[in-house]
């Protein structure tokens, strides 16, 4: 059995990956759970590939097996992509998800609902035992709302309305978001990345 390790110690995406990953011989741990908790990169990239490839390099130099990194960010069209790679701290620093969210709201004020359009990005790598790395994006389009509402999820769950739908990601259920979402497009394409690693 291989060993995958993960960079994120997020229990929602962990079971994810577990889930997609059942069907094959791999032993899935968090790098916390194997005494590298403490192993921070900075994530200064200029794209999500840069930081997503940055922490999992990082990590397959510490440790040995597959590992998998991911990195996520919101693009909005007329903020010009931002918050984007900045996501996690669009309002400052210690921003928190209720700051990010108020800040795109403010900016956002004068912007019509014909132009409101925005995009989930996420950016999976896996580097395979050798030392290649392989990547999965998913992407999930959509609109930010003109308020915050439901209180599912988290992040900008409460500002995203996704395509095709009239409520935020907040007002859906985990497992309606999943099936649309942007990560579990991304989690979902490791399945072929894994048949080819284990073949
Ligand atoms: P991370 O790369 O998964 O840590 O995501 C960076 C930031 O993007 C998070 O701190 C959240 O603010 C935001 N984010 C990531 N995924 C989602 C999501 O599925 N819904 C809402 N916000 C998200």
């Amino acid at each position: 059995m291989v060993r995958v390790i993960l960079s994120s110690g997020n229990t929602n995406k962990i079971k994810e990956i577990k889930e997609i990953l059942s069907a094959f011989d791999v032993e899935i741990v968090s790098k916390d759970e194997i005494g590298f908790g403490t192993l921070e990169v900075q994530e200064d990239g200029d794209t999500l590939e840069d930081n997503a490839m940055k922490k999992a390099k990082e990590l397959w130099n510490h440790t040995g097996g597959i590992v998998i990194a991911d990195d996520t960010g919101l693009f909005v069209k007329s903020l010009d992509g931002s918050p984007g790679v900045h996501s996690a701290r669009y309002a400052g620093e210690n921003a928190s998800y209720a700051d990010n969210n108020k800040l795109i709201l403010e900016e956002m004020k004068n912007i019509n609902k014909e132009n409101r359009e925005a995009y989930f990005k996420t950016i999976i790598v896996v580097i395979d035992l050798q030392g290649k790395s392989h990547i999965s994006e998913g992407i999930c389009k959509g609109e930010i709302a003109f308020s915050s509402s439901g209180k599912n999820g988290f992040g900008y769950d409460p500002l995203f309305i996704p395509e095709g739908f009239s409520n935020t990601f907040a007002e859906l259920t985990d497992y309606e978001k999943n099936s649309i979402s942007h990560r579990g497009r991304a989690v979902r394409g490791l399945e072929s990345i894994f048949k080819d690693i284990l073949r």
